[in-house]
Formats: C-alpha cells, sequence, structure tokens
C-alpha cells in the first residue's frame, strides 16, 4: 500500500488508534456482545448496520458491505488517500513520520510552491486586466454567450491581454525565479532565450485544482485571429491533465449523488449557471481511469453529457467502459437539437434540460441505440448481426434479473423473438447441462475470450482460498498444516495469489500476520471484501478444524475448476487429438474427485 514507512510503522500508527474511539468520532456506537453497532456513516440508514469489531480492530457495514481497519475507514469518510491518512493518524498519535523529503525533493516541493504562486498571481493578473478597459471585447463576448458577471466572477475568468510581456513583465516585477517562470506552462521560449507570454488576447479560464488552487489555465481566442480556438497549459510539475476534472472542486460541494460529465469550459459554466453545479468537465482529452476514479469518489451516478457531434459520440463510447471498468454506475445524455449542453440550455432553458437528463439511457440502452444507427437494413444478415452485437452488449450486464428485462425490452423493440434472443445470451454465457457432479457449475463463457472469472467454480475456490486465509490469520501456527496440500502459487487468480504470497511469505519469515497487518497492505474493495469476510464467516471455536475443512473443500474445488477449464475447451477446439486429451483428463479428473468424496 506504502512504499515510504515501513510496515513495522503503518502497524504502530494503526494500533495507536482505536478503531472504537477512533470510529465513535463520527458514529454514536452502542455496544451488543463484543461487538459494537452504529448508523452507517457511508449509506443512508434508520437501522444500525454498521458494525466495529474491537478484537479485530475492524469495522464492517452490513448493508452496504464497506469495511477495513481503521486506515481505511478514516480514507473512506475524510476521503484521503493512503499517505494522508496516515498522516494524520500519526498526527493524532504525536508519531513523528519519517521525514520523506530529501534534498531533491524539497527543491521540488519549493519549485512547485512557486509555481502555484505564480499561477495565483496570474490569474489575478488576468481577471484585473478583464475588469479593465483593455477587457471590454472579453467581457463583451462574454455577455453574448449570456454568461453573467457573477458567473463569470466565480469561475475567475480572466482576459490575457494582446502583448507580448504583459505577464511576463509583471512576474519579473514579482521577482519570480527563471525556474518557476520557465516551468510555469504560462510562457514560451523566443529565438534568444527569452520569454514571452503563451497566452495573448484569449479569454481565460483558470483551472482549479480540487481544493480551489489554480493549477492551469485554458484560453479561447474571442474574435476571427489565428491560431487554435482553445489553448490550454501544457503539463507542469503542478498539473497533468489526465488527473484533473474541471470544475470539480465546485462541483463536489454540492454533495450531488449524480455528477455530469461534459466535454468544455462552456458547458460547464452555462451548467453551473443553471443551476447544474453537479458538472464537470474532461477538458479535451478523452476520459482517462484516473478521472474516472475520481468521478467515483464524488458520486454514485456518473452522466456523461458529451457533444452531440461524431467526436463527441465517440468519445462517449469510450468513456463509458473507462467508467464501467472503475465500477461507475453510468449513464448517457444524447444532446438533440444543439451541439453540446451549452447551447441547449441557451436555447431550450434549465426546465429542457432537466427533463432530458431524466429520459438519460443507461449503458446498455445507448450501446443498443448504437447498434441500431449501425445496421439500418432491414435483411437476414443484417438482422442477424445486429441479434448478435445485442447479445453480446447483454453480456456486460452483472444481474440476471436485469438481463432479462433488458432482453424482453430489445426483442420487443427490434421485432425479434424473445426467446431467440434468451437462447444466444444464454449460449454465449456459456450455460452447459449439469456437471454430472451432482451441482451445478456456472459453466464458462464459450468465447474464447470468454472470463473465466465468471464461473461459479472459480468465484468458489476465489472465496473459499480467503476464508484459508482468513484462518491462516487467525492461528498463524496452521501454515505448515496449508502447506502440505496445497502452495502459493495454487491459489486462484491475480488476487489470491498476492493475497497469498503476502501472508505466506510474512509467515515463512516467521512475521506474525494478523488481519489488521493483512488490512494494511491491501486497497478499499479488498479491505472491504475481507471486513465482509471476517464478521460474517470466520466465527469458530476451533479454527484448526475449521481451517481443515477448508483446505478439503479447496482441493475439491480445484479439481472441479480443473474440469471445467477443459469441457471449456473441449467446446472450444476442433483439433480432435486435443479434444481426445481433454477428454481424458476430464474423466481421470472426475474420478479422482469421486473418491476424494467417498
Ligand atoms: P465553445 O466553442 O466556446 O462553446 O467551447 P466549448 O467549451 O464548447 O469547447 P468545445 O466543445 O469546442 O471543445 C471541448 C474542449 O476541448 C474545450 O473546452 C477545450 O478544453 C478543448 N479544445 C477545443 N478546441 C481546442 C483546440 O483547438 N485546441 C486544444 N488544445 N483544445 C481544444
Ligand atoms: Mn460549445
Amino acid at each position: 500500500m506504502a512504499d515510504y514507512v515501513s510496515e513495522v510503522m503503518i502497524d504502530e500508527i494503526r494500533s495507536a488508534n482505536d478503531i472504537v474511539d477512533f470510529v465513535s468520532e463520527y458514529v454514536q456506537l452502542e455496544k451488543r456482545g463484543k461487538d459494537y453497532f452504529g448508523l452507517c456513516p457511508f449509506h443512508r440508514e434508520k437501522t444500525p448496520s454498521f458494525s466495529v469489531i474491537p478484537n479485530k480492530q475492524i469495522y464492517y457495514c452490513f448493508g452496504c458491505n464497506k469495511g477495513g481497519n481503521v486506515l481505511h475507514f478514516i480514507m473512506e469518510i475524510e476521503k484521503l488517500d493512503f499517505k494522508e491518512a496516515l498522516k494524520t493518524l500519526a498526527d493524532r498519535a504525536k508519531i513523528t513520520l519519517p521525514d520523506m523529503n530529501s534534498a531533491t525533493n524539497e527543491k521540488e516541493i519549493m519549485l512547485k510552491k512557486e509555481i502555484a504562486e505564480l499561477n495565483r498571481e496570474a490569474a489575478r493578473f488576468f481577471y484585473n486586466t478583464f475588469l479593465s478597459d483593455e477587457g471590454s471585447g472579453a467581457r463583451e463576448y462574454l455577455a453574448k454567450r449570456e454568461i453573467t458577471t457573477k458567473t463569470s466572477r466565480h469561475f475567475g475568468i480572466g482576459y490575457a491581454p494582446n502583448e507580448w510581456d504583459g505577464l511576463y513583465k509583471a512576474a519579473l516585477e514579482r521577482g519570480f525565479s527563471k525556474e518557476a517562470i520557465s516551468s510555469s506552462g504560462l510562457f514560451s521560449l523566443n529565438k534568444n532565450g527569452g520569454f514571452f507570454d503563451k497566452f495573448r488576447n484569449r479569454l481565460m479560464f483558470p483551472i482549479f485544482n480540487i481544493t480551489g488552487s489554480v493549477i492551469a489555465f485554458g484560453g479561447r481566442l474571442i474574435d476571427d485571429s489565428d491560431g487554435p480556438k482553445y489553448m490550454n497549459s501544457p503539463e507542469t510539475p503542478v498539473y497533468s491533465k489526465g488527473r484533473h476534472l474541471y470544475a470539480l472542486n465546485f462541483a463536489k460541494a454540492v454533495q450531488s449523488k449524480q455528477l455530469f460529465v461534459v466535454e468544455g469550459y462552456m458547458d460547464v459554466i452555462a451548467m453551473h449557471q443553471s443551476g447544474f453545479s453537479n458538472t464537470v468537465a474532461s477538458l479535451g482529452t478523452a476520459l482517462t481511469e484516473n478521472q474516472a476514479r475520481l468521478l467515483k469518489k464524488y458520486a454514485e451516478e456518473i452522466v456523461i453529457c458529451y457533444d452531440s457531434d461524431a467526436a463527441g459520440q465517440a468519445a462517449t463510447l469510450r468513456g463509458l467502459d473507462i467508467l464501467k471498468n472503475v465500477g461507475c454506475t453510468v449513464k448517457v445524455l444524447t444532446i438533440t437539437d444543439a451541439k453540446d449542453p451549452d447551447e441547449f440550455i441557451r436555447k431550450n432553458g434549465n426546465a429542457a434540460f432537466k427533463k432530458l437528463a431524466s429520459k438519460a439511457d443507461s449503458l446498455v440502452e445507448y450501446k443498443v441505440s448504437k447498434l441500431k444507427e449501425k445496421y439500418t437494413e432491414d435483411t437476414v444478415d443484417g438482422r442477424k448481426a445486429l441479434i448478435l452485437e445485442i447479445a453480446q452488449v447483454l453480456l456486460q450486464v452483472d444481474v440476471s434479473v436485469e438481463r432479462e428485462m433488458y432482453i424482453e425490452k430489445f426483442a420487443k423493440e427490434n421485432n425479434i423473438s424473445e426467446s431467440a434472443l434468451q437462447e444466444l445470451v444464454d449460449t454465449k454465457l456459456g450455460r452447459t447441462p449439469s456437471t454430472g457432479l451432482g451441482k451445478k457449475t456456472g459453466g464458462l463463457r464459450s468465447e474464447s475470450s470468454g472470463k473465466l472469472s465468471e464461473s461459479r467454480t472459480y468465484s468458489k475456490c476465489v472465496y473459499d482460498e480467503r476464508m484459508l486465509i482468513a484462518f491462516l490469520c487467525m492461528d498463524n501456527n496452521l501454515l505448515k498444516v496449508v502447506e502440505k496440500k496445497i502452495s502459493k502459487d495454487d491459489f486462484t487468480g491475480e488476487e489470491n495469489k498476492m493475497l497469498a504470497e503476502i501472508v505466506f511469505s510474512a509467515l515463512e519469515q516467521g512475521k506474525p500476520m494478523l488481519f489488521s497487518n493483512l488490512l494494511d497492505r491491501l486497497e478499499g474493495p479488498m479491505a472491504s471484501q475481507f471486513a465482509a469476510l471476517i464478521q460474517k464467516d470466520c466465527a469458530t471455536d476451533n479454527v484448526r478444524d475449521a481451517l481443515n475443512s477448508k483446505l478439503t473443500e479447496i482441493v475439491h474445488d480445484h479439481l472441479d475448476l480443473e474440469i471445467e477449464m477443459a469441457r471449456a475447451e473441449v467446446r472450444e477446439s476442433d483439433d480432435p487429438i486435443r479434444v481426445g486429451e481433454l477428454l481424458k483428463l476430464i474423466a481421470e479428473k472426475t474420478a479422482l474427485r469421486k473418491q476424494i468424496n467417498n
């Protein structure tokens, strides 16, 4: 989780902050048996389902499944990153963190501070120029676009004068160093090695970071002079564009469950002005994973609302997948009869936008509507291809009830039989007949890119192995028992291999590995999963027995998984020799499975 502070130190800091004490500052806790309960601070509820387990120093909510140790709690509740959380807890316990600032680091930090200061001065300079006589053209331009004085002040909109060194002179006058000037992104070098203002005769939009400091600028032409419509600050020591979202500092303050993501500065500004302050922009770049995570941190639902042109729609599709992959709930709002949200609102007003927003498409609906645009021809082949692609999209729906609903809807809409679509989806999901082992395995997807991780057997392996790890943390002496049956390489999937690596190698080196030590090494979602496991499934008086029976189960699980994988390969393969080998393997493993069963 962190490289700059040793595990021992993390352990010390965590141990110095009792979880019950700490959580009590946020939640009113009541003792019930050994545990404490209270109203969950992470979701709305009327009856307490948030628990704190003092002897394990963890928390877990039965309602929203969030959980972890005191570090995860503070990260989640105060929206801090790991370092910040550690620092806060260290301060609280009066523990001094090691000085992480080497000499070069110190220099870097000083430079960053100076650039931040220069940015602030520049914003002030542009703002004052905007209000001066020189700024009259810029003010008229904004007025023409129906941006009020109040709004322009709120966003700190300024004007870069039509001069070569207006800002440069001001920066020198205030004593900024050459280094700060050259790395601020506000100036360009001329042939003689001197600097000149990069932004000239442009409307200036300061870009703020999450805490409201100016970190960069965007500048827009206001007349038909030469040059690109927008010029943006380059990457600098204080700004990297894929890591920020324009206006998130304002949008986060509204604490709305929903955030709109638009393309441009003017869209954000128009949206905020007409009451949709829960709007941010990705700033002309395709949405990055980093930005997606940032969005997830501040909202439950993200509504993409890009321009209606082809570029905007292509960016929408890319953004959707990025957002979905980091676990966001996404919707798409398609702007009709205007090119972007700014134009739409100016033309139709706030109420019309609200109405449009209420009809935003879910991810699946949007993707299917795009498919329909692609297959307009009503031929047999065209329809077949359309159904196939719709089925493909439906595979992404994790909840089966939801999937059934869509099947019904799209079958109707596209005039195809519901059962045909259902069957196609089923086949694609690789639903196979029962394995003959007396229990159902979920089956693998039949495409070669099929996701093994979605099979039930696979999930069972992952789950049982995590239980095993939990038991190991409850009794560190049981490693020898485990190692007789399985090694750390036998664990299923990257995550479990990593977990096993952490636990096994600590124990092999004779270091203790309690839940809390393990949790220190885990990120939020995984920590929550573990806290759930510990709270719900690990109650036992006899850890050794529990671990032994789990081990037996895991040996079974692994055989089942091998059989399942071989079956999937049989479905895929058209190599008769390989199929022969696989069938033999399946027979052997099945026999083995039955043998240990008896
Ligand atoms: P208006 O044309 O004033 O309504 O601007 P807009 O905010 O609607 O911007 P637009 O939809 O044209 O572009 C979206 C975003 O892409 C802008 O806010 C800029 O961040 C970026 N962008 C647009 N044009 C350019 C350009 O010419 N160069 C660069 N580097 N970025 C641009
Ligand atoms: Mn626009």
